[in-house]
């Protein structure tokens, strides 16, 4: 999981945002910059568009009783031992581990699957359990009517590792599993064995309870999401999409972004992601003959190459801003529930109708909180660089590599062309020739010869990844489904007394393992059914990651009714 660029809502317009004053919406000063004054009343309204709860009816019985059962501290003693014991076992992924097999760092994964098995005998005895490339994990509970399509639960074994530097930082050791009556400490903790623990849990005590699926469902478990992700969902998807078809799932759940509460009105905001955003790094290169340095060109290959990226961030992606897109839900859900000035109601309410609204719209979200425009344009970040290896040599070769993250609108194709075209005009001004991608695209061709200077652009690391496709917000599919439960758990739940819940869509920035499951069902869902206040002992991927024993259970919670109701509709 991405290391947490949160933005809920309630925090402020899908925000980094504690840092933005709230107070900044009452400096008339910066209104007047942003709004022009409306004269017509907007017509239109703005578009959240929401589900009731929903909770089981057919197992309405065996819903209280669960629930009653999850409100036992012995319950939560329980599942936060569990937890813990799962923490214990350090099942960290690197960057540079060898294919499965190759590489001894697995073997911890065994110890883990031990644990599994001794802490879930009824599940192993009870679903079948199927190793996919050795440590990955399929459990698959047979329903009774086999006309409906699957439900897939996601998550992963594998964690980030601790810096070894950093152990004397934490509070209680990182894999000490320890549980203070209020937390339960260590790696792992929030990202990703609370998503696999309560997952399992909820399997467990439904089979306890002597509850039978009529809907099948599936666990699926990655071991390198933290790394590539192919071993583990890579190997997991091929053998999902061979044993239960494309389009095999009615939906897919994975790890994700959660709820945040807001403190000023009640409202609580669930940010199901949707999508997420694709990926490519691109290497820029230039080589020009080399030399003595006291006899030098006008520009050495390291400034061709400095002319190159200049030009680039001079000329950043276009935040785009979509009706269709998944941002554009998402703010007009912020600002309909949210505290804000009228101006920006009335603005929000003609952008859904007029174009120039949507893009003032658009430019104020951008200027209270800049993140907003990261949201709907490609990034582009020049994070490596290289070039020269002597003081009086002239450099045969200068590079850079720049990272991108690529808008849901946009593609690898729109990313590389636009490279393509904004370093182009350099080259044919300093007669480079230019090769990109491949392909010679131009340059003086019929002097080319191995001295020629030239730019070579190319993607490094075998990286692209085109955005993912966005999951329909269909509110009678399983979108609905999935915020009628939510809104259920929440509303019921005894932590808090909102007045409200809202479930707003967001998208994602960085990649989760459903990267690699996107056969398996249009309707995939990356949601963590947990609190802005739950995993933020100090977040995640760092020291001290730690989760709430309370939200642990509000996850079970979620994860019964999430199958409960996806077992009593017919809708998915
Ligand atoms: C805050 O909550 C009150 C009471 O529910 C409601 O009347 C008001 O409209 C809410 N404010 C916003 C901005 O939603
Ligand atoms: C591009 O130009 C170089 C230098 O002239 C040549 O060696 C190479 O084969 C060309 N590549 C393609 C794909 O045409
Ligand atoms: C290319 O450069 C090398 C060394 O700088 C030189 O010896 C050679 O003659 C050059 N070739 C051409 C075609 O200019
Ligand atoms: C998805 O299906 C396409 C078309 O059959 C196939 O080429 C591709 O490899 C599949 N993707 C994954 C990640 O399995
Ligand atoms: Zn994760």
């Amino acid at each position: 999981m991405l290391p947490s660029l949160r933005f809920f809502p309630s925090l402020c317009i899908l925000g980094v945002s504690l840092l933005v004053p709230f107070t900044l919406w009452r400096n008339d000063a910066i209104y007047s910059s942003i709004f022009r004054p409306q004269a017509e009343t907007p017509s239109s309204d703005l578009t959240c568009p929401q589900v009731s709860p929903i909770f089981p009816v057919v197992h309405a019985a065996l819903d209280q009783h669960l629930n009653t059962l999850y409100g036992t501290h012995e319950f939560r003693l329980y599942a936060s031992d569990v937890l813990g014991g799962a923490i214990r076992i350090p099942t960290e992924s690197y960057d540079n581990l060898l294919p499965v097999g190759q590489d001894e760092r697995w073997n911890v994964f065994r110890d883990f699957h031990d644990f599994l098995e001794s802490s879930f005998p009824r599940i192993y005895l009870s679903l079948q359990v199927t190793r996919v490339n050795t440590y990955g994990l399929v459990f698959h509970w047979q329903g009774s009517d086999t006309k409906l399509k699957p439900i897939l639960l996601a998550s992963h074994q594998d964690v980030v590792p601790v810096d070894p530097t950093t152990i004397d930082q934490w509070i209680h050791s990182p894999y000490s599993g320890y549980y203070d009556g209020t937390w339960v400490w260590g790696r792992g903790s929030v990202d990703d064995k609370a998503d696999l623990i309560s997952q399992l849990i909820t399997i467990d005590t439904l089979l306890e309870s002597e509850f039978k699926p009529k809907r099948t469902i599936v666990i699926a478990v990655g071991i390198d999401e933290e790394a590539t992700g192919t071993e583990g969902a890579g190997k997991l998807a091929l053998y999902l999409e061979a044993k239960y078809g494309k389009d095999g799932f009615s939906l897919l759940l994975d790890e994700g972004e959660g709820y945040g509460e807001n403190a000023k009105n009640g409202t609580i905001f669930a940010a199901p992601q949707l999508s997420e955003k694709g990926y490519i790094d691109v290497r820029i290169e230039v080589l020009s003959p080399g030399g003595h340095s006291s006899v030098p060109p006008v520009h050495t290959s390291i400034g061709l190459l400095s002319l190159s990226v200049v030009a680039l961030e001079k000329q950043p992606h276009v935040a785009e801003f979509r009706r269709t897109g998944t941002a554009f839900v998402s703010a007009q859900c912020n600002v309909k529930y949210e505290d804000y000035p009228s101006q920006l109601k009335d603005l929000a309410r003609l952008a859904t109708v007029d174009d120039k609204s949507l893009l003032e719209f658009r430019d104020a979200l951008i200027s209270v909180n800049p993140f907003f425009g990261v949201m709907l344009r490609t990034t582009q970040a020049v994070d490596l660089v290289e070039g020269g290896v002597k003081v009086n040599a002239l450099p045969e070769k200068a590079s850079v590599v720049i990272n991108h993250r690529i808008a849901e609108h946009s593609s690898v194709t729109e990313v590389k062309n636009h490279i393509i075209s904004t370093v182009s005009p350099i080259a044919a001004e300093y007669g480079l020739a230019l090769s990109a991608f491949g392909e010679n695209v131009s340059g003086p061709m019929h002097i080319q010869h191995q001295n020629q200077s030239r730019i070579i652009l190319s993607e490094a690391f075998q990286s692209a990844l085109e955005p993912s496709p966005v999951t329909p917000a269909v509110l009678d599919g399983p979108y609905g489904v999935l915020s009628g439960t939510i809104k259920a758990t929440l509303e019921s739940s005894q932590r808090y007394e909102a007045e409200r819940v809202v479930v707003a869509p967001s998208l994602a920035l960085g990649n989760t393992d459903t990267r690699f499951y996107w056969n398996l069902t249009r309707h995939i869902f990356r949601y963590s059914h947990r609190g802005d206040r739950d995993d933020m002992y100090n977040g995640l991927h760092t020291v001290n990651e730690a989760v709430r024993a309370d939200s642990l259970v509000e996850q079970i919670r979620f994860f019964t009714k999430l199958i409960l109701n996806c077992d009593e509709t017919q809708t998915l």
